[in-house]
């Protein structure tokens, strides 16, 4: 099977057969990231743009390395070194990236559908690395990656989404995907934190942390967005930590073969204690590693690539 698309916007655009090709290219690129020398030719001359309005370490450095790892030519610009700071717009730093002939721009913005307007009006294929509170397609990717990587499938799986919910893309792109591929999703977290109507994509929600985790497969833990927040939505770091953070103690109501995930940054002490999350159920630095493999595979689809496409 062929790579039918030009961008990767969101999961909610991704066929099932889709993701699995995803997956499938993935799980063939791991394995460049282990030898000696960690590159191959397959895109040379290829050129790929990595445009970051949002801070990010994980998503900018993987895009960067797995472009690397595959011979292309990686570019990074943010929006603080660029001429972004002199007032252009986005329209015109775009028609000026678009000037110089990219084959595929990797974006992060702060306001949701950027990446979907940007499609529409350039050549290179655009991969959507974060847009506001909508979606983080390659995060959900390396995200059913690691899991299935650790279960061997995503089918009637249960994954638990704890957390920040609002404003997150990553609980937004995860639901879409995994119940995609057979997973069911629960979500829990404050009442303040999770938005009227999530239900409508597919996922359960429970305001009780105990109830979400209790048949959990799968424990995804977010952190809040503070960057995001109008308004706080709950009294203390403390009392957050006491009632919707995951301690050492709350785990003993996990199943034995829990897989406890992260996608980063941490806020330790709060959503997450550091014994969990350094702890032997977790694979949050697992998810890191698969970053790297799942944006190989998009830059190598992307390209045109269909080598291994029916594997597995
Ligand atoms: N998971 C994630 O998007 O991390 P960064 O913000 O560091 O890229």
């Amino acid at each position: 099977m062929q790579f039918p698309k030009k961008d990767i916007l969101d999961m909610a655009s991704l066929s099932a057969e889709e993701i699995m090709l995803i997956l499938n290219t993935a799980e063939n690129m791991k394995e460049i990231s282990e030898r000696p020398i960690k590159k191959v030719p397959t895109l040379r001359g290829k050129t790929v743009i990595l445009l970051f309005y949002e801070p990010s370490t994980r998503t900018r450095l993987s895009f960067d390395i797995a472009a690397k790892r595959l011979s292309a030519d990686s570019l990074s610009i943010s929006a603080g070194t660029s001429s972004v700071v002199k007032g252009e717009t986005l329209i015109d730093t775009a028609k000026n990236l678009e000037a110089m002939n990219p084959d595929m721009i990797v974006i992060r913005h702060s306001s949701a559908g950027v990446p979907h307007m940007l499609a529409g009006r350039v050549k290179a294929s655009i991969i959507n690395a974060g847009d506001g509170m909508h979606a983080h397609p390659s995060q959900a990717l390396l995200d059913m990656l690691t899991v299935r990587q650790n279960k061997k499938t995503l089918e009637g799986l249960k994954i638990a989404i704890i957390g920040d919910i609002s404003h997150s893309r990553v609980a937004r792109s995860n639901i879409n995907g995994f119940t995609k591929m057979g997973s069911s999703v629960v979500l829990a977290g404050p009442p303040t934190m999770i938005p009227m109507g999530i239900e409508t994509m597919g996922a359960t929600v429970t305001y009780s942390v105990d109830e979400a985790i209790s048949d959990a497969d799968v424990i995804m833990m977010l952190r809040i967005q503070k960057e995001r927040l109008k308004s706080f939505s709950f009294s203390t770091e403390r009392e957050y930590a006491i009632t919707y953070g995951l301690s050492a103690d709350r785990m003993k109501q996990a199943k034995p073969d829990v897989l406890i995930m992260h996608p980063g940054p941490l806020n330790r002490g709060v959503e997450i204690s550091p014994e969990v999350a350094d702890g032997p159920f977790s694979i949050i630095l697992d998810q890191v590693t698969n970053g790297v493999a799942v944006r190989m595979a998009l830059f190598y689809l992307l390209s045109g690539g269909v080598k291994n496409a029916d594997d597995n």
